[in-house]
């Protein structure tokens, strides 16, 4: 396994739409899947999309992390990954994204989803999310439709350098 360069804002490959994953190329894709794993654990990232290794593929990883349980989760491994909204409520929280350092921002994010992909042994997965675990599925899939964060802004006065929110807490209702 191996660190891969992570793109950042700016490079065109953030901005281009991701192929699709012909099964059959499913098997040669098992390194690059380990490697996208490895570097999202190195970088302290909990979701990370094939374009944001230069690769503009239909790929993503994440940690399907529910926030009232103590266990770290076993990362998930989506192929040519889509979901779906189970209801209109949209929830408004903090996101970061390793290709966009040092930043964070309020956005809204549909409360409660299916998502449906093939895992890494092209078996198909249909999961139901919601909290922390939907919203990085939803934006890791935009990473696949040429969309980062920023995009989805309704207000840019929530946008705050990471190092400057860690000092003033009270102020950002952050907890
Ligand atoms: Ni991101």
């Amino acid at each position: 396994m191996s660190l891969l360069k992570i793109a950042r804002m700016g490079h065109p490959v953030l901005r281009q739409d991701a192929r699709t994953i012909e099964p059959e190329d499913i098997e040669h894709l098992q390194g690059t899947i380990d490697d996208m794993i490895e570097t999202m654990h190195d970088a302290s990232g909990i979701g990370l999309a094939a374009p944001q290794v230069y690769l503009p593929l239909r790929l993503i990883v994440f940690l399907p992390i529910d926030l009232r349980s103590e266990r770290v989760p076993e990362p998930v491994v989506l192929i040519n990954p889509e979901f779906e909204p189970l209801s209109d409520d949209m929830v408004t929280d903090w996101e970061g994204c390793l290709s966009i350092p040092d930043l964070r921002g309020k956005v809204a994010r549909y409360a409660q989803i299916r998502y449906t992909g093939l895992g890494p042994d092209g078996e198909p997965i249909s999961t139901e999310a919601s909290g922390l675990h939907a919203r990085v599925v939803q934006h890791e899939i935009d990473h696949l439709h040429a969309t980062l964060y920023l995009d989805r802004m309704s207000d840019m006065k929530s946008l705050m350098f990471i190092s400057e929110t860690r000092h003033h807490k009270e102020d950002t209702g952050d907890d």
